[in-house]
């Protein structure tokens, strides 16, 4: 039977028994008529007393509808999980991104032109005014023994009594990763965009690299830490004045996924907005928090 059938035995089913005015016309209500003829066809049976229209079931005629009501119900939720498949597919690719720490990234790391993608992806995160207000310094092999040392001096700075160990540490931060860049946020002063909508921005950006670099298949995390805040590192970096410097990025294959982590359920994040004067009438809290809503 087709769905559609299935639905007019439903309504069928649904019909005041009592009321006179229901009789099965088939040629005004040719869709009810043909349910019923594939039901009796199907299950060879009369579902209708003669003469009755819709007021007058047999009893195998009720049996069939009631059947009817359960498996339309069974169609109806499998088309809803079907469809909430579909969406979960398609957000799949940003639900499974995890940040990768350097320990478990290794060669090889993106190429150029992975680079170009990426970039290219975080220049598509919403921007007001179109400034793109965030650059990358990408740290290449031959400058990285350069940068550990930057490292290393950052870390005596803070730190004068830090132990070897520390001071390694340091310095790996600057080697370990395959490629790494410097995520800089370099908002616009002169723009009428205000700076908390460009700082967003950028972290929108921000987003859209890891997310781009997951799709490509690698691993990626952002980690900032005390020498992202120190004036000499940050000079010795090229950031300029308004600028600053969110975190290095460290980007390469995974040789070992990191453990699943809980997030949160989007009810925690979401509310509902009700007026004041509508609170008021029916003494309900401000946020509802109830479900979400088509
Ligand atoms: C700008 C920025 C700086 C961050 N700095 C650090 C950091 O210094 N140390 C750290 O443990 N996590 C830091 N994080 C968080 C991690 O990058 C990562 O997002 C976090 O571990 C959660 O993992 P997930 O991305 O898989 O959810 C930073 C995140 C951002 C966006």
């Amino acid at each position: 039977m087709e769905i559609n059938q299935l639905r007019s035995l439903v309504a069928i089913g649904k019909h005041p028994q009592s009321d006179p005015a229901a009789r099965i016309d088939p040629a005004s209500d040719g869709d009810l008529a043909r349910a019923l003829q594939a039901a009796e066809s199907e299950f060879q049976t009369s579902i209708l007393q003669p003469g009755t229209g819709l007021g007058g079931l047999t009893s195998q005629g009720a049996q069939v509808l009631a059947w009817a009501e359960t498996a339309l119900l069974e169609v109806e939720a499998l088309h809803r999980n079907l469809q909430t498949s579909k969406k979960e597919a398609a957000v799949a690719p940003l639900l499974k991104r995890r940040s990768v720490s350097p320990k478990r990234l290794s060669t090889p790391g993106p190429s150029a032109e992975d680079i170009h993608w990426i970039l290219k992806a975080a220049l598509h995160a919403p921007d007001h005014g179109h400034l793109h207000p965030w650059r990358v310094i990408e740290f290449r092999a031959a400058q990285r023994a350069g940068l550990a040392d930057t490292f290393e001096q950052e870390k005596r700075r803070r730190d004068p009594l830090a132990s070897p160990e520390d001071i390694r540490r340091a310095r790996e931060h600057a080697t370990r990763a395959p490629v790494l860049l410097a995520f800089v946020v370099s908002p616009n002063a002169r723009s009428m965009v205000p700076m908390r909508e460009q700082t967003l921005s950028a972290g929108a950006a921000l987003g859209n690299l890891l997310n781009a670099a997951h799709q490509l298949g690698f691993g990626a995390i952002v980690l900032s830490g005390e020498r992202c805040f120190d004036p000499v590192l940050l000079e010795a970096l090229g950031i300029q004045p308004g600028e600053f410097l969110a975190g290095f990025i460290s980007l390469g294959s995974v040789v070992k996924a990191p453990p699943d982590r809980d997030h949160a359920a989007p009810l925690e994040v979401w509310s509902c907005w009700t007026p004041a004067a509508e609170q008021a009438a029916a003494g309900a809290p401000s946020a509802d928090r109830g479900q979400l809503a088509d």
